[in-house]
């Protein structure tokens, strides 16, 4: 069934009706296009626009269409003809319930149905991504809690720097999440605003309260352009931009993982639920789960990057170009959901293995500065520390040992300020637990910021 037959003659081309029709994919919104109508009609029944008898059989009618479309009696084909899910509804309303199925459409057009249903399909699916990066955070401040002591060591270009906590480490990963889910309420907030009741582009004639349909759908009011109303995909860019960055932090962290998880680091063990093996190479076991997590990335920015270009050079208002936002839209946030449950399943059944993690950051050197602050600390200016320690290290080098196994006399015999209290001094947990600015690794700072983010998450708050 078509809503426009009227004014042709002919029937539509197949190959055009395949290539106009966006049933195939926009009847993933099905849910909201029936609630939409339903606040529509009852609208309509309360302005007089609409008898109650007519409201209350649509309103029974799509009740119907919607347990069926629920529990599979009722299947949306392709080759049934529809172009739409709007049309597929309208149609399967009339079919039901007769001449009152006709009169749904009183005061709409598709263009601000679409918007409407576009918009109500995203802000429930921003509350779903939301609470899965919720849960991520969750499993991030468990692990954090677990390992204020855990020392490991933090780098830089990604050669080992200072020590650091794998709670410190992990606390980078909970901000930046915790920004994303910062976004997520913003762009919701913004977006709050119901384009129901702007017709095709220029309202109607029919005396709508949009107030009222903005609120019995849960929005903050109308919108207040009509044509605006039909053609604002902003919040859609905003929402790919969101998830984009949202892959961007996930397939960093992965990247980490990796690294961490091969034989040279050692630093995790991914689970064997989580891991994969080889056709040929019987010892593999393969961090595949985050090598996808972070391939993902790519299809994401490419949905972001397609909808800006798609909207670029679109002249107010309504034009087809916009049914383009669906396909990407929907892979994007389908990618991005997939890609959070996983990755917080695979970080709550990853192994930290704290002693390799330890060794590792003794080994590096990473205590160096901390050696040169000690020598300031004796009134050594820091350029000089800096080449003192400098020395030390090549020595240390040399004999395949770290700062902290050099014999006070190996010292002295570089500098004679260093006395018997540097190895205190230079020591893993004195060099993390001097951090004690807030931001910083010391156990006392972590604790503080542990605390900040444990109520974050109790109270539903971000900054
Ligand atoms: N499938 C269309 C879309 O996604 C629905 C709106 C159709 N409006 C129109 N004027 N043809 O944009």
């Amino acid at each position: 069934m078509k809503l426009w037959g009227g004014r042709f003659t002919k029937e539509t081309n197949q190959l055009v009706h395949n290539f106009n029709e966006s049933l195939s994919f926009d009847q993933k919104f099905y849910r909201q296009d029936i609630r939409g109508s339903i606040a529509h009609v009852k609208m309509l029944a309360k302005q007089g626009i609409l008898t109650e008898q007519d409201r209350d059989d649509i309103i029974r009618g799509l009740e119907s269409i919607l347990e069926d479309l629920d529990n599979g009696k009722l299947v949306i084909s392709s080759d049934s003809g529809y172009e739409d899910i709007h049309s597929f509804v309208e149609g399967t309303l009339t079919e039901r319930i007769g001449e009152a199925g006709k009169r749904l459409h009183t005061g709409r057009s598709r263009n601000d149905q679409v918007a409407l249903d576009m918009k109500l399909y995203t802000r429930d699916e921003i509350d779903a991504i939301e609470a899965l990066v919720k849960e991520l955070l969750e499993e991030l401040l468990a692990v954090m809690e677990k390992n204020t002591d855990t020392f490991m060591p933090g780098f830089t270009h990604l050669q080992k720097a200072q020590p650091i906590t794998l709670a410190h480490h992990m606390g980078a990963y909970f901000e930046m999440f915790s920004r994303d889910r910062s976004r997520l309420k913003d762009i919701r907030r913004r977006m709050n605003y119901c384009p129901l009741g702007s017709g095709a582009l220029a309202g109607t004639t029919y005396p709508l309260d949009r107030e009222y349909t903005a609120e019995l759908l849960g929005f903050d009011g109308p919108t207040l352009n009509s044509m605006d109303s039909v053609a604002d995909r902003d919040y859609l860019i905003e929402l790919l931009s969101a998830l984009s960055t949202i892959s961007m932090h996930l397939s960093r962290f992965c990247e980490e993982i990796i690294i961490w998880n091969t034989n040279e680091y050692r630093f995790v063990e991914i689970d064997d639920s989580y891991s994969t093996g080889s056709s040929i190479m019987p010892q593999k076991k393969n961090p595949d789960i985050a090598e996808l997590i972070r391939g993902k990335s790519g299809r994401v920015y490419g949905a972001l990057v397609s909808m800006l270009t798609t909207m670029k050079g679109i002249p107010l208002a309504y034009n087809k170009d916009m049914q383009e936002d669906k396909e990407l839209t929907f892979d994007a946030i389908d990618t991005v959901k997939g890609c959070l449950a996983l990755f917080t399943g695979m970080i709550s059944s990853m192994s930290f293995r704290k002693e390799v993690m330890e060794a590792s950051a003794k080994n590096g050197f990473t205590n160096a500065t901390d050696a040169a602050d000690y020598l300031v600390n004796k009134g050594v200016p820091f350029r000089d520390a800096h080449g003192i320690v400098g020395q030390l290290v090549l020595a240390c080098i040399a004999k395949g040992i770290a700062l902290d196994d050099l014999s006070l006399e190996e010292y002295k015999a570089i500098s004679p300020v260093f006395e018997e209290d540097v190895y205190e001094a230079i020591s893993m947990k004195t060099c993390v637990e001097k951090r004690l600015t807030i931001g910083a690794p010391g156990q006392e700072a972590m604790k503080k910021v542990i605390g900040i983010y444990k109520k974050q998450l109790e109270m539903d708050d971000v900054r």
